[in-house]
């Protein structure tokens, strides 16, 4: 009786511990923005948030001090940039606190897809060279300046594209392109469905899958049925109207942005080898509906273990042999970014509220002038 009493005690020591600790390492929590930094030497304008909160409240465009590239960088002037819905993560829930900052974000910068042109390199760079036209993935793309390690996620933009057509590239379309060849294993002649097919990431992979030689079936609403044919879309299901799962047709692959139907509902409409690739869950940001759909895409994932068919998550990743892929696709007009709305960069919360609303048709772009 006796050493259960002490091992209750131990337990409930080392839970206090805890607390404290995480209490702790709450209120200590800090980032660049409690340094006292004097004005800058060489100033350049760029949203920086240094609170968690609401774009409107938390999105501040700053004087900064403009980047000084190493040895083995390269110093961008940044012409566009365009979001994504990671950028929402200044509304963070609390539990991805945890790695992101537990009080007060870690990462103050904002944006990560940017075009531009290469003002300065470092000594070790042979890649680029001062005046080229570059497209890239770097946390603080809005901002006039940003600087990337040169043999990371930096490409030559082709000529037949636009500023703000290549930055609206980088995280969508690289996660289309991985999405539906490394986790869907798309092939010439199969049939791939993509549920959220009018949006930033769902523009990309209607024209990826068709230059991968996929037959494509695009979900949306009725204002985008025009939209997503106009890109490639062989066929066309319009989500007000039709439930995509109550069909008799079989896809081998399901492209999944919305996460909005069950396990059950998706397999029943896969071949019997068919892959579903869960991608996002529920538009941008974070609302009550995506922790709904993100259970689902869990149980979705732990149901299949048991089946044929494969259901899988995944996170793209920003790398220059794919950028270099998705940079010949545009120069030989394979895809042509969609792009939506253009805002300044003083309209960053603007910009991000409507993206936010989730009905997105194609990228939204920040011009920097
Ligand atoms: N895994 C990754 O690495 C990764 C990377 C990027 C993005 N994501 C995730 O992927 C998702 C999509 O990103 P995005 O950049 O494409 O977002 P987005 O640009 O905001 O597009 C959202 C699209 O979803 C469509 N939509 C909303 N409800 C729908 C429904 N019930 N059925 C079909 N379509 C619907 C909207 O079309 P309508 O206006 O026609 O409704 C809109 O075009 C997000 O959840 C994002 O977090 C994941």
């Amino acid at each position: 009786m006796k050493w259960k009493r002490i091992l209750k005690w131990i337990l409930l020591a080392l839970l206090l511990i805890l607390v404290a600790l995480l209490q702790f390492s709450f209120w200590t929590s800090t980032n660049d923005c409690d340094q006292k930094a004097g004005l800058p030497s060489h100033p350049m304008k760029a949203i920086r948030y240094c609170e968690y909160g609401n774009p409107d409240d938390v999105l501040k465009l700053e004087d900064l001090e403009k980047p000084v590239p190493n040895d083995n960088q390269v110093l961008v002037r940044v012409r566009a940039a365009a979001l994504n819905p990671l950028d929402l993560g200044i509304r963070m829930p609390m539990w991805i606190r945890l790695v992101t900052g537990r009080r007060k974000p870690k990462e103050t910068r904002l944006g990560v897809d940017y075009a531009g042109t290469v003002e300065a390199v470092g000594k070790n760079v042979t890649q680029f060279k001062p005046g080229d036209e570059v497209f890239g993935g770097k946390i603080g793309a809005y901002g006039e300046y940003v600087s990337a390690v040169a043999d990371r996620a930096v490409m030559l933009k082709p000529s037949n594209v636009t500023f703000e057509q290549a930055a609206s590239v980088p995280v969508a379309a690289l996660t289309a392109l991985q999405g539906l060849r490394d986790k869907g294993h798309l092939q010439p002649g199969q049939k791939v469905l993509i549920n959220g097919a009018s949006g930033g990431v769902g523009t990309f992979a209607v024209q990826i899958a068709k230059s991968f030689g996929a037959e494509v079936t695009a979900v949306t609403s009725t204002r985008n049925v025009d939209l997503v044919r106009s890109i490639g879309a062989d066929h066309v299901i319009d989500y007000t109207k039709e439930d995509f799962t109550r069909t008799d047709q079989r896809y081998d692959l399901i492209y999944d942005l919305v996460n909005n139907h069950s396990f059950s509902e998706r397999r029943q409409i896969l071949t019997p080898d068919g892959i579903c690739v869960m991608v996002g869950f529920g538009g941008s940001g974070w609302h009550d509906e995506t922790w709904v759909r993100l259970g689902g895409a869990l149980n979705a994932l732990v149901r299949s273990w048991f089946v044929k068919q494969k259901f899988v998550i995944f996170l793209a990743n920003l790398n220059r042999p794919d950028l270099k892929i998705l940079a010949d696709l545009m120069e030989s007009g394979k895809i042509t970014p969609v792009i939506d709305r253009t805002y300044k960069l003083n309209e960053v919360p603007a910009a991000l509220k409507y993206l936010e609303q989730g009905h997105a048709r194609g990228k939204v772009v920040i011009t920097v002038d």
